[in-house]
């Protein structure tokens, strides 16, 4: 079986732009794939941020997996934490990462411009090895990601190809290793309709947990009238009717594309249905369809985050399956590297 791993930051609250970006698909492709979900709790802690919340989030996003329809019987699911062999890769691919390929990462420059050089962690720079290492470490085939993880998935490609160069075939045969590569290089899985949900306040930037306003996304375990509140504020034109692909009309496309993917319905459908709405009756069908569908989610969100003994069971077994392939790769790495083993 093809392998696959992917994973959420706890930081904030997980919102519609991750469940359609990445967690929604995982649920379908768990049936076909061998599949690792973490929690990346270690990138949560990137730029300043509150112990308190940290554990809270952490708990809760795990929960949201679960209740999503991540199944456990199938998907191991665990901390990143919880898995030594995380930080101890990264370790070992900083010292093989160019800075400057760190540099040129489009996220790294947007956030330490908003943070401010004093709040800017050597981390935050070093983060996408952190990735690498997640998605290396288990010789993942594909990783589903929203367009936001691109770079950081072509990065991590790079760096494997680097690795493989510089450590792996004859050289590593002739320290006692089984040769040829040493990891396996992963593709980015983009999904065609989700992979980048908008803003409900500005059309033009990505919905995303760090933006100010909450007002500017859905959270999976937003309540009903909360829903109701954002779509009935949330930014619209004055064009007449309602269409796709204008890109005069980013928010109409955004919200089009939103209610095409809850609703599971196709393109064309939506297009039929609601070319000639006008925004008062859209809104309202976008919203039911929304509360509809999250609604089910918060009621099992409820049910696994008042049991965390069972939670708490799920992420510790989830650990030891991924701690075995985890530290099988890196004891390759390792003597790839020269290093001697216990
Ligand atoms: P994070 O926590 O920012 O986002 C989690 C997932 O949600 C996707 N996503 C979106 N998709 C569509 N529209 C949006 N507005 C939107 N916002 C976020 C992201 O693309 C992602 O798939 N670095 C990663 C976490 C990570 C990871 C990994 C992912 C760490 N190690 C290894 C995969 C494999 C991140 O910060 O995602």
């Amino acid at each position: 079986k093809k392998r696959i791993v992917s994973g959420v930051q706890p930081t904030g609250s997980v919102h519609l732009g991750n469940y359609l970006g990445a967690i929604k698909n995982w649920v379908s492709l768990q049936n076909t794939y061998d599949t690792l979900f973490f929690i990346v709790d270690l990138h949560a802690i990137t730029l300043p941020y509150d112990a308190q919340k940290l554990s809270k989030a952490t708990r809760d996003t795990a929960a949201i997996y679960l209740a999503c329809g991540v199944d456990t019987s199938k998907a191991s699911v665990f901390l990143q934490s919880h898995v030594r062999a995380h930080v101890e890769l990264m370790w070992l691919l900083s010292c093989v990462t160019p800075v400057g390929w760190l540099n040129r990462m489009i996220q790294f420059k947007e956030k330490s411009r908003k943070a401010g050089d004093e709040n800017v962690g050597v981390a935050l720079l070093t983060y996408p090895v952190l990735m690498a290492s997640d998605i290396l470490l288990y010789q993942s085939d594909f990783v589903p990601v929203g367009e936001d993880q691109k770079q950081h998935l072509e990065l991590t490609r790079e760096l494997a190809e680097r690795v493989n160069n510089f450590y792996g075939g004859r050289k590593w045969k002739k320290l006692g290793g089984r040769g040829g590569a040493i990891f396996k290089v992963p593709e980015p899985l983009i999904p065609p309709a989700g992979a980048r949900v908008m803003s409900l306040t500005d059309g033009l930037s990505k919905m995303s947990k760090s933006a100010p306003s909450d007002q500017s996304r859905i959270n999976l375990l937003d309540p009903k009238d909360v829903i109701a509140n954002k779509i009935k504020r949330c930014k619209t034109d004055s064009f007449p009717g309602l269409e796709f692909d204008n890109p005069e009309r980013p928010e109409c496309n955004n919200l089009l594309s939103i209610y095409q993917l809850i609703s599971g319905r196709t393109k064309e459908e939506v297009s039929q249905e609601c070319q000639d709405m006008n925004w008062g009756s859209f809104k309202s069908l976008l919203t039911d369809a929304l509360v509809d569908h999250l609604h089910p989610i918060q009621v099992r969100y409820e049910e696994i985050i008042s049991d965390s003994a069972y939670l708490d069971r799920i992420l510790a077994d989830g650990a030891v399956k991924a701690a075995d392939i985890a530290d099988a790769t890196l004891n390759n790495v390792y003597q790839a590297m020269g290093f001697l083993r216990k």
